[in-house]
């Protein structure tokens, strides 16, 4: 019988917009303070892409950054998964758009929308991929321009500081050591809550999609019932991880490094506790890039990755959760 190979992440990438907005220039646009966003979320600052760019442009550069790292050319790809909430287009999805920058010829793509969730949705497919012999060589893309669609007039600021703009990259392959590569994944979906954080326009459900009425409305800016998502992020999120753990016979102990999603540092303080892991454990850039969505997590990787903060052989837990509600988790062996 062939052994199933493992899917290993062989490369990681990540780009930010160079342009930093701190929380002390909110406070020129709106009721806020640096002390408020501080305490409530860890947030410093964040990144907006100039005008002109789309999230594709962002991915385009953490995914040269990390074909680079995997010694993969993009013509070699054979699948590529692009994951945001905030895509160039209503449509074609993003994918469309990287899989043209990066000169792919006629490589699928598969685009993902899955919000804070959406790596790890994205991860769970292109094992998937690999597992099944279908794909040998898969680039998965997070990439957001949020700053688009953020209202930054007083009525909007408990949603509007807290995201930024940026993306991570990961390529994968079938490992060629079997203890080394993605251990689990495991996704879930609660739709009942898709109305506790979310935009609603463009949408089909009202013609046109999108009118001076629902513009005045607001309806094309996030809507987030901020202390709803917290408690059920901070018992989702300890309870994807249990899964993995127990999936792969492991106790919290035996993670080396845990990569949470980055929506609030609050969050993931909770959970760590909830594990009784220590803080060192955990690795969090909310600090000066916001929640970045699909492109938090694999950001996260990458600056583990290259500051040589993870050692072949390191057990890595990563977990997210977010609109819809959708929420997910992983293990791997690095
Ligand atoms: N600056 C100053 N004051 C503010 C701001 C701001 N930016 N935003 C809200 N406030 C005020 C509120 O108006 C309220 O004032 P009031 O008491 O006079 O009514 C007060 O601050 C407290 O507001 P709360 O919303 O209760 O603040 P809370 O402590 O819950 O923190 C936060 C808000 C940070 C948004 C928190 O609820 C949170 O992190 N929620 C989860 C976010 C999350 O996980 N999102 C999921 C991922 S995102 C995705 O999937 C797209």
């Amino acid at each position: 019988m062939v052994a199933t190979p493992r899917a290993r992440i062989v490369g990681t990438g990540m780009y930010v917009p160079p342009e930093v907005t701190t929380n002390y220039d909110l406070e020129k646009l709106m009721e806020t303070s640096d002390e408020w966003i501080r305490q409530r979320s860890g947030i410093v600052e964040r990144r907006y892409a100039a005008a002109g760019l789309g999230p594709s442009d962002l991915a385009l550069e953490a995914s040269k950054a990390a074909l680079d790292m995997a010694g993969v050319k993009s013509t070699d790809l054979d699948m590529i998964i692009f994951a945001t909430l905030s895509p160039d287009y209503y449509f074609p999805g993003s994918g469309a758009f990287l899989q043209d920058y990066l000169g792919c010829g006629t490589t699928p793509a598969l685009d993902i929308r899955n919000q804070c969730s959406g790596f790890l949705y994205g991860l769970n497919v292109a094992q998937a991929f690999i597992t099944s012999g279908l794909y040998k060589r898969v680039l998965l893309v997070g990439a957001e321009c949020h700053s688009r669609a953020l209202d930054f007039s007083t009525p909007g600021r408990d949603v509007s500081v807290l995201f930024g703009d940026g993306a991570g990259a990961v390529v994968l392959a079938p490992s060629d050591d079997p203890k080394r590569g993605i251990l689990s994944t495991h996704v879930y979906a609660e739709g009942a809550h898709r109305d506790l954080l979310k935009i609603e326009a463009p949408s089909t459900r009202q013609s046109p999609m999108i009118s001076p009425a629902s513009i005045a409305e607001g309806t094309h800016y996030p809507k987030m019932e901020g202390r709803q998502v917290f408690k059920h992020a901070v018992t989702r999120m300890p309870e994807a991880v249990a899964t993995a753990l127990k999936h792969n016979g492991m106790t919290p102990d035996d993670v080396d490094l845990y990569l949470f999603h980055q929506a609030n540092l609050r969050i993931n303080e909770a959970v760590m506790k909830q594990l009784e892991q220590p803080l060192a454990k955990t690795y969090n850039n909310i600090e000066r890039y916001g929640n970045c969505s699909a492109a938090s997590i694999p950001m996260c990787l990458d600056e583990v990755v290259r500051s040589g903060r993870v050692k072949a052989g390191d057990q890595i837990c990563m977990a997210s959760f977010g609109a819809g509600f959708m929420w997910a988790s992983a293990m791997m062996r690095w």
